[in-house]
């Protein structure tokens, strides 16, 4: 079976085609402005507000509708502390179930470091952990039982930490900051992020890393999104018809909307972006030796298997 996940397949067949990307679909293509210039995204109107329902102009939602990724590396230049810590005060105030916050952020400004984590290096790495250690400890102090050895836990603090790291991404880019969200952690030995930062083997799961910097070079474009049929449903979800999927294919198609990841995707004699995304991208993806290490980790962790009744 194929990864759903186009960013979870082994470093060597992404990192190559990480590399591609960023020589053919940025600079081959010239799709990237110099590092000193303001990316077109920044200068992008925000959405027109209006009586019909549209998305009202203000600056929360103009640095939302402005979010995109940096891809590759990031400049050698640290993130001014006083910035990193407005970025992860934005970043705990997420909403989280129960308000308990069962996630932890592990901050990493060693540049190597950083590499050896996730596979990108920038000013700094945000290290987002389902985490139930704290938790615990308290119980523990008061005297309680408490056994977070379940996959709702692990569901619920995954919910968490998702919405703490775009969080953090918003107040990343509201002060001029990029950033990189990367499952870069879970390819090859998983074990590594456990060692290198001293992660507690139980009730604590690295689950996503978000670097931030400043970019060598800015995008020439924002990526587009999907949001009609099949994306977003209304009052029952709605099973997509043929024709629906072929317009979904065909917007995957338009060069205009941005959707690919390789844009250089014709030029390869592909007839469909979605063909080069399902034969080339995943293609040689083996999700199996992922998947059985994740598993292995996850109950390592005891958030698979329950330990307790
Ligand atoms: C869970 C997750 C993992 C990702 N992993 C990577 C990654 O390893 N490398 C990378 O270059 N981008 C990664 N991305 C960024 C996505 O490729 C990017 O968000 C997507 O292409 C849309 O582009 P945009 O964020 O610029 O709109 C990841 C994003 C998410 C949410």
């Amino acid at each position: 079976m194929k990864s759903a996940n186009h960013d979870s397949s082994p470093p060597s067949s992404r990192s190559s085609r990480r590399g591609f990307l960023k020589q053919s679909a940025l600079a081959g293509s010239g799709l990237l402005l110099l590092a000193a210039g303001r990316s077109k995204a920044d200068d992008a109107p925000a959405p027109a507000g209006g009586s019909d329902g549209a998305v009202p102009t203000n600056a929360t939602l103009k640095t939302i509708h402005g979010l995109r990724t940096i891809h590759g590396n990031f400049l050698d230049k640290p993130i001014p502390e006083a910035a990193l810590q407005t970025i992860l005060q934005a970043s705990v105030r997420a909403a989280n179930a129960s308000n308990m916050q069962s996630y932890s952020i592990v901050v990493v400004k060693d540049r190597k470091t950083m590499g050896d984590i996730c596979g990108y290096r920038g000013g700094c790495m945000l290290l987002y952990c389902v985490d139930f250690n704290r938790l615990e400890a308290s119980a523990e102090l008061m005297g309680y039982p408490y056994f977070p050895d379940n996959m709702t836990a692990f569901v619920t603090a995954s919910v968490n930490a998702g919405l703490a790291v775009q969080t953090a991404a918003i107040a990343a880019r509201s002060m001029g900051i990029d950033y990189l969200i990367t499952n870069g952690i879970h390819r090859g030995d998983m074990e590594r992020v456990w060692k290198i930062l001293d992660l507690p083997a139980k009730h604590c799961f690295p689950l996503i890393a978000m670097v931030l910097g400043y970019p060598t070079e800015e995008p020439s474009h924002q990526k587009g999104r999907l949001s009609g049929p099949g994306m977003i449903h209304y009052e029952k979800y709605h099973r997509l018809t043929t024709s629906e999927v072929e317009d979904i294919v065909r917007q995957y198609d338009d060069p205009e909307r941005h959707l690919a990841l390789d844009e250089d995707w014709k030029a390869k004699g592909y007839k469909h972006y979605l063909d080069w995304y399902f034969k080339d991208w995943l293609g040689d993806s083996k999700p199996t030796d992922q998947e059985t290490q994740m598993l292995r980790l996850l109950k390592r962790s005891g958030f698979v298997e329950p330990q307790k009744a």
